[in-house]
């Protein structure tokens, strides 16, 4: 029997409301929600559905079962690997924004956790959580806008994983819409649980392929009333690795954040955000931004900070450093790195990479890397920045000087075999924090084990039979 797109725009509505119900047959713009955040994909959508709580994402669930339509979970839409919007072709596919299920239910300074719905805006939960004293540590670029079910759909990291880990080590408990609308409760602030498997490790990270969150309880840590943030230049990669030891050593847990920025990306930033100071007084190929922070004064820790970094300077594993000396002069170091990410998008073409390896060989991979590319593909411009700390580089490669950003899309297919090979060999990963999605899908076969793509198909099965839950992603 032939879909019938009025009949399911009606039952629909009359589950949430006409107003929640948005189609282009009726006029609504939806290019927000069907165009990724890099708009580099964009195909329709039946509708975008806005559910009010999880009562309704239950009916919507059963709704989109019984008439085969598929889901895509969205949060923010600041994902990177476009899995958040629909794919060509298949069955009908409904985009469920989650963005008005966005209550924080609690705050529980004495167990440190917060149980907030899946639609809370990151930078809210961050906010609510500092007026109670408490911080909530996932920071990332997009945190005015991506949403908590977002950054634990794709295990988020960002830039404090140095010290509180990714999304996955602040997931408490989890409430969950499975594919045939039956809700799961693992909704508990729990520190220690060992009654049998750890379900709610299944849909973190599994970008919304396996059911709907709507609600999570996660952790918070005690606010630091201190903090002291740091950039420095280098000579090379290994130098800043031996910086990452040197510091940890000194600093112990007050170490928080440790970013690595090249000179090209640097550049890049004063050249579409011409405000940025020149921090330093030459220009170095390496950089790195580090902040410490703890419950102390601001005094006493940027004492410590400048003790650790003169001793570094001595020992030669940094060339030159600037401490800031106030939280503006901080705010103005951490924005020149989140601009990397804003001047990458208006420079226009680039293949952007998200690979991790283990730190002590990241010297050796971009030591091998940057002549390859340049010598496999000539005026190629490899921007390298990223989470140092954890491991994990966004190793991105801008279009050569006058080649038009979709000609240079053509060459992502080898580029990416020339850079992932390299990372496969070293026994890395090819998506370290922004997840598969559609963008990385082909790439599976090449670097996982079969047994690997075997048992994530089982589970895939067993949690989604029909296979409604976002298609094409992932698997
Ligand atoms: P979306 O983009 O809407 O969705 C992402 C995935 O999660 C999709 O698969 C979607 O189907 C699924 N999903 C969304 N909500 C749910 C739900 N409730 N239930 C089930 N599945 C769901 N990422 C990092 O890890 N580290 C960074 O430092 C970082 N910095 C960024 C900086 C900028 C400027 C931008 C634009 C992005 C950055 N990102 C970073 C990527 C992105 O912000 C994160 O991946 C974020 O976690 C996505 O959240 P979102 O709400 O926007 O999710
Ligand atoms: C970052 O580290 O800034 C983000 O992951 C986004 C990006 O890759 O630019
Ligand atoms: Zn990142």
């Amino acid at each position: 029997m032939a879909f019938d797109t009025q009949a399911w725009l009606a039952e629909a509505r009359a589950l949430i409301g006409s107003a929640h119900v948005l189609s282009a047959d009726r006029g609504d713009d939806l290019s927000a929600y069907t165009r990724d955040w890099r708009g580099k994909f964009q195909e329709p959508a039946l509708a975008v559905l806005r559910p009010a709580d999880t009562g309704e994402v239950q009916a919507l669930m059963r709704l989109a079962a019984r008439s085969g339509v598929a889901v895509i979970p969205q949060g923010g839409n600041t994902g990177m690997c476009a899995a958040s919007v629909p794919v060509p072709g298949g069955r009908p596919q409904a985009i469920l924004q989650l963005g008005r299920m966005d209550r924080i239910f609690e705050i529980d300074p004495e167990n440190n956790t917060a149980t907030v719905q899946a639609g809370c805006i990151l930078q809210t939960l961050r906010e609510r959580a500092a007026a109670a004293g408490r911080l909530f540590p996932l920071s990332l670029g997009a945190e005015g806008s991506c949403q908590i079910g977002g950054n634990i759909a794709t295990n988020a990291g960002g830039v404090q994983v140095l010290r509180y880990g990714n999304m996955r080590d602040l997931v408490l408990g989890l409430e969950v819409v499975l594919p045939d609308g039956e809700r799961l409760d693992l909704l508990r602030g729990l520190r220690k649980d060992n009654t049998g498997y750890d379900l709610k490790q299944f849909f973190i990270g599994a970008e919304g392929t396996l059911g709907v969150i709507t609600a999570a309880t996660v952790k918070l840590f005690p606010a630091p009333s201190a903090g002291s943030v740091a950039f420095a230049g280098l000579d090379s990669i290994g130098q800043a690795v031996r910086l990452l030891g040197a510091m940890r050593a000194r600093m112990g847990e007050r170490f928080a954040a440790f970013e690595l920025i090249s000179g090209d990306a640097v550049d890049l930033v004063r050249r579409y955000f011409p405000d940025t100071p020149a921090l330093l007084e030459r220009r170095w190929p390496w950089h790195v931004l580090m902040e410490a922070a703890d419950g102390g004064g601001d005094e006493a820790l940027r004492e410590a900070m400048q003790a650790a970094l003169m001793a570094c300077l001595e020992e030669g594993c940094v060339e030159d450093v600037v401490l800031a000396g106030n939280l503006g002069q901080g705010r103005t170091l951490w924005s020149l790195r989140e601009n990397i990410t804003h001047a990458q998008q208006m420079d226009g073409g680039n293949i952007k990479h998200d690979i991790s390896l283990p730190i002590s060989r990241i010297p050796a991979f971009v030591e091998r890397m940057l002549p390859q590319l340049r010598q496999s593909f000539p005026g190629a411009r490899p921007i390298v920045y990223g989470h140092l700390g954890d491991g994990n580089l966004h190793f991105n490669v801008s279009a050569p000087a006058g080649v038009a950003p979709a000609a240079w899309q053509e060459r992502t297919g080898a580029v990416n075999r020339l850079v992932h090979d390299a990372v496969a060999a070293m026994r890395g990963s090819i998506s370290a924090e922004h997840g598969v999605g559609q963008l990385k899908r082909h790439e599976m076969a090449s670097y996982k084990t079969a047994a690997e793509l075997d048992v994530m198909r089982r589970i895939k099965r067993a949690l989604d039979p029909q296979g409604l839950m976002n298609p094409g992603k992932v698997l």
